[in-house]
């Protein structure tokens, strides 16, 4: 039986396009996440923002909408007091992400900006002023705008080379700072947030499918190539991979289903199957030879992913969902809702358990060390007229969850960390929302980017402490709210 371990890193994580603003301060060059627009009135549950083509990119470029991540929640100039609630809330970790057109404004610039790596500096020293760890994400949801006008996105080899110049710089600048390296986020993703995630435009590739793999072997030999390099900068470093666990469950026990679900799922493990175990498993180059998918593939990188593979498995998990061969395929973006969830009104269920089943099923397969780089619900908060947010049902989701990690790690899981996402309200990845809120603290900025900016603790805050007090033992501990904030 395992115990949580003494020093289990409690946390909290964010991403840059959604809390930095300054889009263009300091030198940064304008991002993917920078175009994406806040439509008021939009259907909730419609991620327009992530199967993009050439027409929609060039309206969202040029037009005139409201774009929340150029502001964020203005993390670039006030970190620090976000760092010191963080504190206040006895976080030992925070996960973010560097933004990658701060430090290489156009993608393919010969020299890094200096002004960004110093942001970078600034932030990292006063966290650690404050004993929060650095978890860091080197690619999270933005490139630089140039790299899919002139490129084409990942689908490019180049990009290969340019997101190493780039993970080589910010390594060797920070790597006496920071322990742990999640190369991209949610790397399987792919299907689901192609633009985000890849910077691929459809309509300027002929294999849709085929792109957006080839795309993903990119990044896993850029990967590979960033943890050889990390590895022998610094053998005390961990780089990690990270997934969203998309793991399904058979709609029914009708043999069909079951086969369905069970084929999907490994099509789910395929990515952390290549960039831990270190190589193209057999299910996968089937199923790119059944759908007429020709990846071009060398020996030396071949070579290359089997010699470096990932120090740590990284899981967000938000929700489950089913699959039912009558109505769905093989494209991970076709589920069924399970009608035992009750969902939220953007329609993520909620299922603590789908949190022990993934964590466990991870450590099965893999036996390596794993975090939870995400897990949390999004609401519509109210403050009310004290300047309090009563969330008992934040709270309900993470002690459940928490729960459930638990249960995972008594019967062996190796969880070295859980991050609640967000620990303080940013900007929505997928509606470019602010009210879409997760945070254990409120701010006050509304979807337009009005609002006094000022912070506010919820009921959620209080009682994340004091189970980072009891390091994850009470979780129902007893929570008072009378703080000032
Ligand atoms: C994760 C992303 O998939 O989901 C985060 O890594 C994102 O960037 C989070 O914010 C929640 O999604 P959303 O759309 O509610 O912000």
């Amino acid at each position: 039986m395992r115990d949580i371990k003494k020093d289990f890193l409690w946390g909290g994580a964010i991403a840059a396009n959604q809390a930095e603003g300054a889009h263009r301060k300091d030198g940064r060059g304008l991002s993917t996440a920078d175009i994406q627009p806040f439509v008021p009135g939009a259907d909730p549950t419609d991620l327009h923002f992530n199967d993009m083509d050439s027409e929609t990119f060039e309206r969202y470029k040029n037009g005139a909408y409201i774009y929340p991540k150029r502001q964020g929640v203005h993390f670039y100039d006030r970190y620090k007091e976000y760092i010191d609630a963080l504190a206040e809330m006895h976080v030992k970790a925070l996960r973010l992400s560097i933004s990658w057109s701060r430090i290489f404004p156009n993608g393919d610039d010969e020299i890094p900006n200096e002004y960004g790596l110093a942001f970078y500096d600034r932030l990292f020293e006063y966290m650690k002023e404050k004993n929060i760890e650095p978890i860091v994400t080197i690619f999270h949801y933005e490139m630089p705008l140039n790299l899919v006008e002139q490129y084409g996105g990942w689908a490019n080899p180049k990009l290969i080379d340019y997101f190493v110049k780039y993970g080589q710089t910010v390594l060797q600048r920070f790597h006496q700072t920071v322990k742990y390296w999640i190369i991209i986020n949610q790397i399987n993703l792919v299907h689901k947030e192609a633009f985000a995630s890849l910077g691929i435009l459809k309509d300027k590739v002929d294999h849709y499918e085929q792109a957006k793999f080839q795309a993903v072997h990119h990044q896993f030999v850029a990967s590979a190539k960033i943890t050889e390099f990390g590895h022998k900068l610094n053998p005390t470093i961990q780089l990690g991979v990270m997934l969203a666990d998309t793991l399904t469950a058979p709609y029914s026990c009708e043999p069909a289903d079951v086969e369905l679900n069970f084929r999907r799922n490994r099509m789910q493990y395929f990515y952390s199957d290549v960039l831990i175990r270190g190589e193209y498993p057999e299910y996968a180059l089937t199923y790119f030879e059944d759908h007429g998918i020709q990846l071009k593939i060398t020996e030396s990188e071949i070579d290359l992913l089997r010699n470096n593979t990932a120090d740590f498995l990284a899981v967000s998990y938000y929700w489950s969902n089913t699959v039912k061969a009558s109505e769905n395929s093989m494209d991970p973006n076709s589920t069924v809702k399970n009608p035992h969830l009750k969902a939220n009104r953007w329609g993520w269920s909620i299922n603590a358990s789908g949190l022990y089943l993934c964590m466990s099923k991870y450590w099965d397969r893999y036996h390596v060390p794993m975090m939870i780089a995400e897990n949390g619900i999004g609401f519509k908060d109210v403050l009310t007229g004290d300047n309090h947010v009563h969330d008992d049902y934040r709270i309900e989701y993470h002690r459940d969850h928490i729960a459930a990690m638990k249960k995972a790690i008594r019967e062996g899981a190796d969880i070295f960390a859980y991050c609640s996402w967000a620990p303080f309200d940013i900007i929505s990845a997928g509606t470019a929302e602010m009210s879409k809120r997760y945070g254990f603290i409120y701010v006050d900025y509304d979807d337009e980017g009005s609002g006094s900016g000022q912070i506010h603790y919820k009921d959620s805050f209080h009682w994340y402490k004091q189970v980072i007090d009891s390091n994850g033992e009470d979780l129902y501990p007893s929570i008072s709210n009378s703080d000032e904030n």
